[in-house]
């Protein structure tokens, strides 16, 4: 590595300046977000077009002078129209448009983006536990992170599990999907099932299948019930509290998933051992992990910075919080997964050919 000449450092020096302004203006964005949606002022716009700051006050019972400005913070940041004229402050009129709308206040929409404000504010409100773990190299437990994190990861991955798992994904694995449909009723094992999507999504696209959901997180099962009960669905899904490493697992499954938790687990080697002994004869195990690069490449590129950035937030502190820990972190790479997999005892596992811009699906078979 060569040290720069001084024109090469001014440069580096503005881009970098550049670009953690524009870093922080993004951190801004995402914390009125945050406050757009927690208060409801974004489905009240969405409802009703054209407000005044009170009358959107009214509406949703807060502060006047606070809703003005965040109106206003929202227009400048061009997230929300306004229709000022020569009016006063008092008198302008704002719009939420239709574009987006989707990305603000539809939680079944691909393009919703509001958990990852949720995701940023949960991360905050921990950072002196997380400061804490990096000097002594401890952890911050799943349940420590809070309900900011656990609804944020439900509500990033909750519109993909809806519209994606059963209509595009397991399709795309014709034995599998064939067993799903077939009698008699397949069994599914979702672990880590976090808020239940998963579950829910897989049992409406397999009107015949019974799915048992588990994870070691007793606020994400009870969302997942709560969840599950919603969708009319708790004759063929149940949910628990278990480790997913506990040997004492029970159970015959044609079909046990991991989706995007095995590089959260401590124990991941254990926990898909464990896996392995409640397949059914010709069962297998898919997991879906990150879709990270096969090697290190510094600098990156955006999935990479950001699992790199969940990682030292999230997942590598929460699965260091139980130790003895593998201390996976995000970034899990084919290579991790494969040895991961022999070391459980599984035959192969194979990279499915399942196109999708943050998931690489991994099919393991005894
Ligand atoms: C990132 S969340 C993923 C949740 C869900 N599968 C999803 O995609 O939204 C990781 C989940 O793994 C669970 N988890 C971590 N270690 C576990 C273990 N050993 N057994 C069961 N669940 C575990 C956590 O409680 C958390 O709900």
């Amino acid at each position: 590595m060569q040290a720069p000449g001084i024109a090469d450092a001014a440069t580096q020096r503005d881009a970098l300046a550049g670009r953690l302004l524009d870093a922080t203006l993004g951190l801004m964005e995402l914390g009125a977000v945050y406050l757009g949606d927690r208060l409801g002022l974004y489905r009240a716009l969405a409802r009703r077009p054209g407000m005044t700051s009170a009358e959107l006050a009214a509406e949703v019972g807060v502060h006047e002078r606070y809703a003005r400005e965040w109106l206003e913070q929202q227009a400048v940041s061009g997230f929300l129209e306004v229709d000022a004229g020569d009016r006063p402050a008092e008198a302008r009129r704002y719009a939420l448009p239709a574009g987006h709308a989707e990305v603000l206040v539809d939680p079944d929409s691909l393009a919703t983006m509001v958990p990852f404000a949720q995701f940023g504010v949960g991360v905050i409100r921990v950072m002196p536990a997380l400061l804490e773990a990096f000097r002594t190299g401890g952890g911050v437990s799943w349940a420590q992170f809070g309900s900011d994190l656990r609804e944020a990861q439900a509500a990033t991955n909750r519109p993909a599990f809806l519209q994606l798992l059963g209509q595009a994904w397991l399709p795309a694995v014709p034995d599998l999907h064939a067993r799903l449909q077939a009698e008699p009723a397949a069994r599914v094992a979702d672990v880590a099932c976090g808020a239940g999507w998963s579950a829910i999504g897989l049992a409406r696209a397999y009107p015949k299948a019974r799915v048992d959901g588990l994870d070691l997180d007793g606020p994400s099962i009870e969302l997942a019930q709560a969840n599950v009960a919603r969708a009319g669905l708790t004759d063929r899904v149940t949910m628990m509290v278990r480790d997913a490493a506990d040997p004492a697992l029970a159970g015959r499954y044609d079909l046990v998933t991991i989706f995007e938790a095995l590089h959260d687990m401590s124990r991941p080697v254990e926990a898909l051992r464990a896996c392995r002994q409640l397949l059914a004869p010709g069962g297998s195990v898919l997991v879906v992990d990150e879709r990270v690069s096969d090697t290190f490449v510094a600098p990156g590129d955006q999935t990479e910075r950001l699992m790199y950035g969940f990682s030292i937030l999230c997942c590598l502190p929460s699965g260091m919080a139980d130790q003895p820990s593998a201390a996976t972190g995000t970034v899990m790479r084919v290579d991790t997964l494969r040895r991961y997999a022999a070391e459980a005892g599984f035959r192969t596992a194979e990279v499915l050919p399942i196109p999708h811009d943050f998931f690489r699906f991994y099919r393991l078979r005894p």
